[in-house]
């Protein structure tokens, strides 16, 4: 497989200074707080929204100081929407290391992704760049009401296979599909063209949760982050959906009363995660997976090849084969 910086390379230039752009919005005169920033600098991430604003818009022109701006933004807002994830969610670890609330706790954590959130919005409205603007806090507000409907339904226990996909594409594809479309809108705001754009996102961004919605069923210690976690926290995902759904009602109410538990512990967790593989729903979401991700590419064959589509191309395959 192509390894994620070979993808990089067409954009490292780019990526680079990306970093300064990063480092200079997350500045402030607080010395508490530019503890922490340091430390999420540090533990970066795979940035692969970046990643794919670049390739976006060199795939449709030159990348310019919009594109930058995009993919700042961003970036900052999925920082804050992870450190946020991590104090809702109750999870320790995040890209190999300590979670910012295992370390600080949920207090600064809450405010520190305000603050990154903030300053992601304000690198837009500084520029007057109001149309990017527009179309990120539309996708925050996306990205909220999927988490929203994923704990509603974590209490009520009631999610069909139909709203998992609503909630993954509104809590993780329409960041996704928003990066591509700020990619593009930087250099050719074509409505028609950011349009198919975003769409192609959108199903790399459905392909992508459901590869991380695998990886809590798979063995601890790879992916950098906490494992069974979603069992833990009452979510229910594609593996365990479809598992549900080739279920006797009786199987059913078993394992939603497991699930329903208080405090569960770790060996029925463990129990579940194993009636899941037995029962193939790792295999029905790879498919799914795979199906997503080959739409995705399918779509992006209709624009004329050149160095950034190759590189996006393998992006998408990237995240269907990733390992963290
Ligand atoms: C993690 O995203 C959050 C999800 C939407 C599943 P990434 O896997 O892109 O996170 P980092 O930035 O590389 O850590
Ligand atoms: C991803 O949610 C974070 C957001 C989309 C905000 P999850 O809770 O499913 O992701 P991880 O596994 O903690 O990264
Ligand atoms: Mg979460
Ligand atoms: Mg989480």
């Amino acid at each position: 497989m192509v390894t994620l910086s070979e993808i990089k390379a067409p954009v490292a230039d780019e990526l680079k200074k990306f970093e300064t752009y990063f480092r200079q919005a997350t500045k402030s005169d607080i010395r508490a707080l530019n503890v922490v920033v340091n430390y999420i600098i540090r533990t970066r991430g795979k940035q692969i929204r970046p990643l794919f604003v670049f390739l976006a818009a060199k795939m449709h022109g030159e990348i310019n100081e919009k594109t930058y701006l995009g993919a700042t933004t961003i970036e900052l807002l999925h920082s804050a929407s992870l450190i946020h994830d991590d104090v809702v969610d109750e999870s320790y670890e995040r890209r190999g290391f300590f979670s910012v609330n295992a370390l600080w706790k949920n207090k600064i954590s809450v405010l520190l992704g305000d603050f990154l959130l903030a300053k992601g919005l304000l690198v837009s409205t500084e520029e007057k760049e109001y149309e990017i603007l527009e179309i990120i806090s539309t996708t925050v507000k996306e990205m909220i009401e999927g988490e929203l409907l994923q704990y509603d339904k974590s209490r009520k226990l009631d999610i069909d296979e139909k709203t998992y996909f609503d909630i993954i594409s509104k809590k993780t594809a329409s960041l996704i599909a928003t990066s591509l479309a700020v990619g593009v809108h930087s250099v050719n705001p074509d409505p028609e063209l950011v349009s198919q754009m975003r769409e192609i996102g959108l199903l790399a961004g459905l392909a992508f949760q459901i590869r991380d919605d695998i990886f809590d069923y798979q063995n601890k210690g790879l992916i950098g982050k906490p494992t069974g976690n979603d069992i833990k926290e009452k979510k229910i995902t594609l593996p365990l959906i479809h598992v549900l759904n080739h279920s006797s009602a009786g199987e059913k109410r078993k394992i939603l009363n497991t699930v329903k538990r208080k405090n569960l512990r770790k060996e029925k967790v463990v129990e579940l995660i194993e009636l899941v593989k037995r029962k193939g729903g790792i295999e029905y979401s790879i498919e799914k997976m795979n199906q997503y991700g080959n739409e995705a590419l399918e779509k992006l064959k209709v624009f004329p090849q050149n160095e950034a589509s190759v590189a996006m191309a393998q992006l998408i395959k990237y995240i269907i084969n990733r390992k963290k």
